[in-house]
């Protein structure tokens, strides 16, 4: 622990307050004993400035809009990797070797199946059930199905991570199936992870499916973009549900439920639903633009802002280029991607936006990817969990392995409410 420190003067005591530094610079005041040495906590609603827990996973830099996995750069991973690979290094904190990877994909062909009495749960959401909840309830009833693992060693951590990272992908595809009432694709052992997905999603007895490995580049691209983001929402939402001891499934069902708001992973099929309502009211942006900048107006342009990027979202662009890319190799005219790029411009030229620093993010783009893939827009969540999968799981196992510093969380708060006053009875109440 570092002999450094802050000082903090209260009612003219000074107190010594530890300073912990990351290995790539981050600084944080080390404030856990600050309540118990001076009786006042700190109020920092939307966590803006809290640091929950130290994490060797993924480092993020928002005003240089730097993102890496265990030390690899987004951009090379995104180049240069498959999404298996990249599920690997965040989980395992190493590249795989040749041999790793391929016991890794057999682990993951092993696992691709879900029970059959689990077929049957899908046979009772409405058809208009959203993907995001039906994702969410079958991933937390795995645990009635699977052996629960602790996760503490490297072999169990490959096998409770290759079980549910292949699962998820079956479930998905399944629950997309029965949302159109088209008879269940079952997992094949000699397609990729991505393209048994696809191969899942759009194969009919009809029409087979012929799995094209642009598409398929792409999706290992997307995934790998979403694969984890450090303290988001969702991924402190399984940490925090973690926290309290609860299995890996529910914790990862609470994260995809958090995932699911349009502030959060939402924000993917927001996105197209803005730009149709853009396309139907005749491109007219500035009508929509007013309405993102009016402070009584609830509206927000989906897809613009972070909480942490400030200059760029790293993702975004390389999303950006992806996204031309396959639509060209695809054939795909979209006017929605017109319609994306003239908004972006805008966006970048109006002050309002500049000076608050909202640009692009990771789910402006994505969405018009998906549709050139022919993924319907209600299974975009769905997508964006699949990616953020092991970046989940791999913080969930980093707080059940840390013995030196886990707790159940629980926040404390200001209490703003009446000060204590006398009952009442319901007989003298008027
Ligand atoms: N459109 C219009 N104005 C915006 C937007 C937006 N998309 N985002 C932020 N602002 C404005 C706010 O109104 C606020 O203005 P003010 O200072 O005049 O009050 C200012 O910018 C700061 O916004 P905050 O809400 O304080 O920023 P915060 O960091 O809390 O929120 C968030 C970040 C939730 C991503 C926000 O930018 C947003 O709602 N974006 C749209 C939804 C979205 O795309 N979400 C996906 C994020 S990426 C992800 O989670 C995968």
């Amino acid at each position: 622990m570092s002999k450094e420190h802050a000082t903090l003067t209260i009612e003219d005591k000074i107190y010594k307050l530890p300073i912990v530094r990351g290995t790539e610079g981050d600084k944080a005041i080390d404030i856990r004993k600050l309540r118990t040495e001076t009786g006042y906590i700190t109020l920092d609603s939307g966590y803006m400035n809290t640091g929950s827990c130290r994490s060797d996973i993924t480092f993020l830099d928002g005003e240089k809009g730097i993102l890496n996995y265990r030390g690899y750069p987004i951009e090379d991973l995104a180049e240069k990797c498959s999404f298996v690979e990249v599920a690997y290094l965040i989980l395992i904190g190493e590249l795989p070797t040749r041999e790793q990877l391929n016991d890794f994909r057999a682990l993951l062909s092993r696992f691709a199946l879900i029970h059959e009495d689990l077929i049957h749960f899908f046979d009772h959401f409405p058809p208009q059930a959203s993907p995001m909840s039906i994702l969410s309830t079958m991933v937390n009833t795995l645990n009635n199905f699977y052996p629960e693992m602790s996760g503490d060693s490297d072999e169990d951590l490959m096998i409770i991570s290759a079980r549910l990272l292949s699962k998820i992908r079956t479930l998905a595809a399944f629950s997309y199936k029965k949302s159109v009432g088209h008879p269940l694709v079952y997992p094949r052992y000699d397609l990729s992870y991505c393209g048994n997905f696809l191969n899942m999603m759009f194969d009919k007895p009809v029409r087979p499916y012929v799995v094209h490995p642009e598409v398929v580049a792409t999706l290992n691209k997307l995934l790998i973009l979403h694969a984890d983001h450090e303290q988001n929402c969702s991924t402190s939402t399984v940490r925090l549900v973690g926290s309290a001891g609860v299995n890996l499934y529910t914790s990862i069902s609470a994260g995809i439920s958090a995932l699911w708001g349009p502030l959060h992973g939402g924000a993917n099929s927001a996105v197209i639903e803005m730009l149709e309502g853009i396309r139907a009211d005749n491109n007219d942006f500035e009508k929509y633009i007013q309405k993102a900048k009016d402070p009584n107006d609830r509206f927000r342009l989906s897809g613009f802002g972070h909480r942490v990027y400030k200059t760029f979202d790293p993702r975004a662009t390389i999303i950006k280029r992806a996204c031309t890319k396959t639509l060209e190799a695809l054939q795909v005219e979209d006017p929605l991607l017109e319609i994306a790029m003239k908004l972006e411009d805008i966006v970048r030229h109006d002050d309002y936006f500049i000076s608050r620093d909202l640009y692009p993010n990771v789910d402006f783009y994505s969405g018009i990817i998906y549709r050139a893939m022919g993924i319907p827009t209600d299974m975009f969540t769905v997508m964006f969990a699949m990616g953020r999968l092991p970046g989940w799981i791999a913080h969930w196992s980093e707080m059940m392995q840390d013995t030196d510093d886990r707790r159940i969380g629980r926040p404390r708060q200001v209490y703003e409410g009446p000060v204590q006053r006398d009952f009442v009875p319901l007989h003298e109440r008027s």
